[in-house]
């Protein structure tokens, strides 16, 4: 499946800001939030509507309303959950679950020490939120878990992506459709996405 790049002045923007190695906490978090609603919006192009009868002050018209309780979002800790944030603004009923994962150091594989979803999964669009696709390793495991636990129809969404990590999704997991507002370079030697934006986790919750 093709990889999905918001392409707009206002996410260049806004990533410029994210990247900036100046930026504080307190913006970055907001943006990692104000990003992911516009990843929410791109992923949700597709999302059924169903007609609803309302009156408006003039008139009675047709609307349209989205079941919401049909989506699953699925931060992985910790970064995921900034994204979360964004996302239950558009939002706010739709289903939470979390797996909990680090990347080893040494190895850059991922470690799962959580996880908890929202049951009938297989029902559910769920969507898998990451602010780092770097080697792939921690979403493929992600959304490996969630296939095993029922999961059928996943997206995952990001705000940068490395070539190796969407390379490694697409071999893994072809039927997931990726988001991303960022498609960097490469990976450096320990990891980390070039020129990307740092460690996202420890910029969300200034834990460096
Ligand atoms: C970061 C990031 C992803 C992972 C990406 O998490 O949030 O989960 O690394 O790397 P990968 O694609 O190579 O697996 P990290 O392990 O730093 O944990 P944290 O969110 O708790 O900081
Ligand atoms: N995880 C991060 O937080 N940043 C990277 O660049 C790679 C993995």
């Amino acid at each position: 499946m093709e990889v999905t790049k918001l392409n707009h002045p206002l996410v260049e923007h806004k990533l410029t800001i994210l990247r900036n190695k100046k930026t504080g906490t307190k913006e970055f978090r907001e943006i990692i939030g104000e990003l992911s609603m516009m990843l929410c919006y791109e992923a949700m192009k597709d999302a059924k509507v169903e007609d609803y009868e309302i009156e408006t002050p003039i008139t009675k018209m047709t609307g349209k309303k989205l079941n919401e309780d049909n989506y699953a979002f699925i931060p992985i800790l910790r970064a995921g959950t900034g994204m979360l944030d964004g996302l239950i603004k558009v939002m706010p009923n739709a289903k939470i679950g979390h797996i909990g994962m680090y990347r080893d150091e040494e190895t850059l594989k991922p470690v799962r020490y959580f996880f908890k979803t929202p049951k009938d999964l297989d029902k559910r669009e769920v969507i898998v939120l990451d602010p780092m696709l770097a080697t792939g390793g921690s979403g493929c495991d992600a959304i490996a878990s969630l296939k095993a636990s029922g999961a059928k129809k996943l997206k995952f969404l990001c705000i940068i992506a490395a070539p190796e990590g969407i390379k490694k999704m697409q071999e893994e997991h072809p039927d997931v459709q990726i988001y991303t507002a960022a498609i960097d370079e490469k990976l450096n030697d320990i990891g980390y996405i070039v020129p990307g934006l740092g460690d996202a986790g420890d910029r969300i919750f200034g834990t460096k």
